[in-house]
């Protein structure tokens, strides 16, 4: 996937690793931070089979700078590499200092260097779940906590955006072991058809300028009558830089071209001016005002020569050369079964867990969005192509039914849990935004993108991002006293 516009949207550690919630769209890998010394831990295969004794090494990672007998905090890490870069920086270490709290960071089983098996056929996926994943949480914590004599610690979780719900549920499920948690930009809710993602897309570019979801609107709906007559295969094939010959033979060939030049467009809404450069992240400095800006700008032609600017600008952005758009190679990269497929940084294992247990399959199917071509079918059939038949639209509507009914969705019976949410990012419409509880508290932030408030701080920072910072310390001190 070299050369896709790779977008890592939920897929992507979400926020803490180098890929987030989104299967194929993968940037370049980020070059994660070499220097923090990797740890490992014995972890169980299959915690809900007594009979299974197998066990593997999952990687964490630990910064003990601050630690003066204070809380422990546990960053979760999510699906993508876990990057050491969040064990120098990040707003949690601010908070760690303040509470003198030890700092850990456990990698989600399936990604980054934690294999639990030799290889990822979808056999060995099985063992791939958020419920073993939070076992992995709890059986780490227990054996942790004998080792370093933590015995009277308060453990706080951090996660953003799928760590960030697992942060949730692991308070709800394991409240003996876990005091509060920072469940930031988290989607709470299992939907197999997110129609809602592309809306709050449409609302956050027309918050800008009211034009551009319109510009957008046009120019999809002219790509979606020119993939129709193979006499404009090879002007696409020009116009959008893509890497081979446009081929188009059937449904999924097209709706992979229309999400793939959409996925620029999700990506840039996703994680607006967020802070991502210190990640190793490029193309940071490409926001919603910039692609808004060439899209309603007529100096650049047509709104389909505007839509084919915003694909040069972020090729050069990503250092890329080309966009391949061919669903063909995609599907031959996810079915890659081997631990060196460029698939196994993440895509491959985020788009099973989307298969067999939360759907958020970011349609085009509601009305009030910009975007055309890829149906609900599109990406159910994608289950069936990558992993098998049975992936199929009713086993994937029970899974996440099942989901919703392990967690609850939005009827979280819990208690000191945050969940910060950026009102421009798309994730929030599957997140809570308004208090629960006077223990189950929403940080709504205007103006802000997924994540936001885990990132390091910086000067430019609106008010209301400061503020919120703030906030949701001063209520892990008060829980934690
Ligand atoms: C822990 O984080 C602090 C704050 O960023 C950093 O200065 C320190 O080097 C880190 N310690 C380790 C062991 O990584
Ligand atoms: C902590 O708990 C472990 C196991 O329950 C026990 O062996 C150990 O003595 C305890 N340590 C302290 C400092 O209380
Ligand atoms: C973004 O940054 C890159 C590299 O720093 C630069 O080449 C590019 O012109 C910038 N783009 C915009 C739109 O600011
Ligand atoms: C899987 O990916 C690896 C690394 O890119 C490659 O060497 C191998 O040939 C691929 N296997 C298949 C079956 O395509
Ligand atoms: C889906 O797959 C299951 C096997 O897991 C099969 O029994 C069922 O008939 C399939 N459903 C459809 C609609 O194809």
């Amino acid at each position: 996937m070299a050369a896709t516009l790779a977008g890592l949207l939920l897929y992507a550690g979400l926020c803490l690793s180098s890929a987030s919630l989104s299967p194929r769209r993968c940037r370049k890998p980020v070059p994660l931070l070499p220097s923090v010394e990797e740890h490992w831990f014995d972890q169980k295969l299959d915690h809900f089979n007594g009979a299974e004794s197998r066990a593997w090494k999952q990687r964490f990672f630990i910064n003990d700078t601050f630690y003066d007998g204070g809380p422990v905090f546990l960053m979760i890490g999510g699906e993508g590499p876990a990057n050491p870069a969040w064990m120098v920086s990040g707003t949690w270490l601010t908070y760690a200092e303040k509470l003198k709290a030890l700092c850990l960071m456990l990698e989600h089983r399936f990604y980054g260097k934690s294999h639990p098996t030799e290889d990822i056929q979808t056999a060995n996926l099985r063992y791939l779940s958020s419920k073993q994943a939070l076992a992995d949480l709890a059986h780490f914590q227990t054996v942790m906590t004998q080792k370093l004599e933590l015995n009277d610690s308060k453990w706080v979780v951090f996660g953003g955006s799928y760590p960030g719900s697992l942060a949730t549920w692991y308070r709800l499920k394991y409240p003996h072991l876990v005091h509060a948690a920072v469940a930031t930009s988290a989607p709470v809710y299992a939907l197999i058809n997110f129609i809602e993602y592309l809306e709050v897309v449409q609302t956050s570019l027309a918050d800008y300028n009211p034009e551009c979801p319109k510009a957008v609107k046009t120019a999809s709906d002219t790509l979606v009558k020119m993939l129709k007559n193979k006499e404009n295969y090879a002007a696409i094939t020009k116009d959008f830089r893509l890497c081979e010959m446009l081929q188009i033979n059937s449904e999924m060939d097209s709706a992979y071209v229309l999400e793939t030049l959409a996925g620029n467009f999700m990506d840039v809404v996703q994680y607006n001016s967020d802070n991502r450069a210190f990640e190793g992240v490029k193309g940071t400095n490409i926001t919603i005002q910039v692609l808004c800006d060439i899209m309603t700008d007529s100096t650049f032609g047509t709104p389909y020569n505007r839509y084919a600017a915003v694909v040069h600008l972020m090729l050069e952005a990503l250092e890329m050369k080309c966009m391949d758009t061919s669903y063909k190679k995609y599907v031959q990269e996810m079915t890659n079964t081997t631990w060196q497929g460029t698939a196994a940084d993440g895509g491959r294992q985020w788009v099973y867990q989307t298969c067999t247990e939360f759907g958020f399959f970011q349609s085009t199917d509601s009305l009030n969005q910009p975007f055309s071509g890829f149906p609900l079918s599109y990406f159910v059939q994608q289950c069936s192509d990558i992993y098998g038949s049975e992936f199929n639209f009713t086993n994937i509507i029970s899974a996440v039914q099942q989901t919703n009914e392990m967690y609850g969705g939005f009827n979280i019976q819990s208690g000191r849990i945050i969940f910060p949410n950026g009102c421009v990012d798309p994730w929030h419409a599957l997140g809570i935004i308004e208090d629960l509880s006077d223990e189950l508290i929403s940080v709504y932030i205007k103006g802000t993108a997924h994540c936001a408030n885990m990132y390091p701080a910086r000067a430019e920072d609106p008010p209301q991002l400061v503020a919120a910072r703030l906030y949701i310390f001063s209520l892990l001190e008060k829980w934690l006293n």
